[in-house]
């Protein structure tokens, strides 16, 4: 039994992803759960990790099975881990897998774990369908029922719309208004122009293509062997465009606004399967295993705001509070990593950052200041990589700590929006 000190150093280890697919295609039969067993027992191999040695693991998912909501007790139940392991869920929107993250990191530094997986996944292949309340209402009525013609009249009132089934929207419960208006309206409101967004996105997949094909994307994923024959692998993200073109993008139509908008197909992330997982270790706990530590988490910050006003402006407010809980600037970052939910989304947070009234907003005098674009999202994004909600957050960590390693750079920032008006923005320092 180790000796738990409070206040220790949480290392980033590693982290390892399925590949993404879009909504739809190649991963389509396979479940978040499923997911996010793959990669769990990836990184548990890849970092020859002994399995008993796990004190906890915190998944995340934003659109939790019915059947089994809670994925990370799911997960930690495969043959693989011991029975005895702490699993807990998180949701947290599009920054479930920097909730799990930061919980088991907090566990790690109060010493109540040493060793914690965290992670996400999502599949939105296989969201869950609802009966409508009409329908919802008579079946309950009907399990109730004594007797066949009790059971047969509770139907009785069913009218023909009840049987329409209800898909989950991606819109704001609070204000209906849907993750694409939003962006849409951002957009407007901070002057983003379609020709900024289509050239982030541009970028995106180029940086993502690049990555791809110099293997450094390839070597955070690890094969899926894909159902239902098995006789096929998938090594490699499929939404990602090499051949994409400044004038393709032009091109597209607007979805969310078709008169005046400027959000496209091209310029906002695709609805995406996938899972992604991280392992956390307290610094003497790495030490012990033979362990050698990527990363350290300096500081996390996590802020909301109405949704109904800039509902994916979240990171501008959590930032520079990640940044001083780090006692450092974004002078100081070597690399940014920056959730693409919207190209709209990206290029309103970095107005944000360069703004007085959003810095007075975050509780800061003087604005945090502009990203250097040569150092934000190098190997691709949401937007072209995929955003499996759920996942989103350890894919990133993941990728922020493998290229900051490479570049032999010292800090690095990410930050994630989050539907509710939600933002995360953890700061990382290469060990
Ligand atoms: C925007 C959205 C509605 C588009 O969905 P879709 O229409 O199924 O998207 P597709 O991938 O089929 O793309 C539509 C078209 O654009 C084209 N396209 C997309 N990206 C392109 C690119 N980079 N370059 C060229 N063409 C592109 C596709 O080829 C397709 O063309 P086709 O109709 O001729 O086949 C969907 O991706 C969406 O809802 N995204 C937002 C998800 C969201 O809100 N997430 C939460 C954020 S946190």
């Amino acid at each position: 039994m180790p000796i738990y000190e409070p206040g220790r150093r949480v290392a980033i280890i590693a982290g390892v992803r399925t590949p993404f697919a879009k909504a739809g295609t190649t991963l389509r039969a396979l479940s978040a759960i499923e997911l996010g067993k793959i990669a769990v027992s990836e990184l548990v191999h890849r970092t020859d990790l002994d399995p008993a040695s796990v004190d906890l693991l915190v998944f995340g998912t934003v659109l939790p099975s019915v059947l089994a909501p809670n994925i990370a007790r799911e997960i930690a139940l495969m043959p693989l881990l011991p029975k005895r392991l702490d699993a807990y869920s998180v949701s947290r929107a599009c920054a479930s897998a920097n909730q799990a993250i930061t919980d088991a990191a907090d566990q790690i530094a109060l010493g109540h774990a040493h060793v914690a997986i965290a992670g996400g996944a999502e599949s939105l292949s296989n969201v869950p369908i609802l009966h409508s309340r009409g329908f919802s209402d008579a079946l309950v009525a009907a399990s109730k029922a004594k007797t066949l013609s009790a059971r047969v009249q509770a139907f009785a009132g069913i009218r023909a719309k009840d049987f329409i089934p209800i898909t989950p929207a991606i819109a704001e419960p609070t204000t209906g208004e849907s993750m694409g208006q939003s962006a849409e309206k951002m957009a407007k409101l901070n002057g983003v122009t379609r020709g900024e967004q289509d050239a982030l996105a541009l970028a995106s997949h180029l940086n993502a293509a690049k990555g791809t094909a110099d293997g450094r994307l390839i070597a955070e994923i690890v094969p899926v062997m894909v159902p239902p024959r098995f006789e096929t692998a998938m090594t490699s993200d499929n939404g990602i465009r090499p051949d994409t073109t400044a004038e393709a993008l032009a091109a597209l139509k607007p979805v969310f606004d078709r008169r005046y908008g400027s959000v496209t197909a091209g310029n906002a992330s695709p609805l995406t399967d996938g899972g992604a997982a991280v392992l956390l270790m307290s610094e003497e706990a790495a030490k012990a295993a033979g362990l050698k530590p990527k990363a350290y988490i300096r500081g996390y910050a996590y802020a909301a705001l109405d949704p109904g006003e800039q509902l994916l402006q979240g990171p501008v407010l959590a930032a520079p509070v990640a940044l001083k809980r780090a006692g450092l600037t974004l002078k100081d970052m070597d690399l940014v990593e920056m959730h693409e939910a919207f190209a709209a989304q990206v290029l309103s947070n970095l107005r944000g950052f360069e703004s007085q009234y959003w810095a007075e907003r975050a509780g800061f005098s003087a604005p945090a200041g502009a990203v250097d674009h040569s150092r934000l999202n190098v190997m691709g994004g949401s937007i072209s990589i995929g955003h499996p909600f759920g996942a989103t957050g350890a894919r990133v960590t993941t990728t922020l700590v493998n290229e900051l390693e490479r570049r032999g750079g010292q800090f690095g920032l990410m930050t994630v929006c989050a539907a509710g008006g939600l933002g995360f923005a953890m700061v990382v320092e290469r060990a």
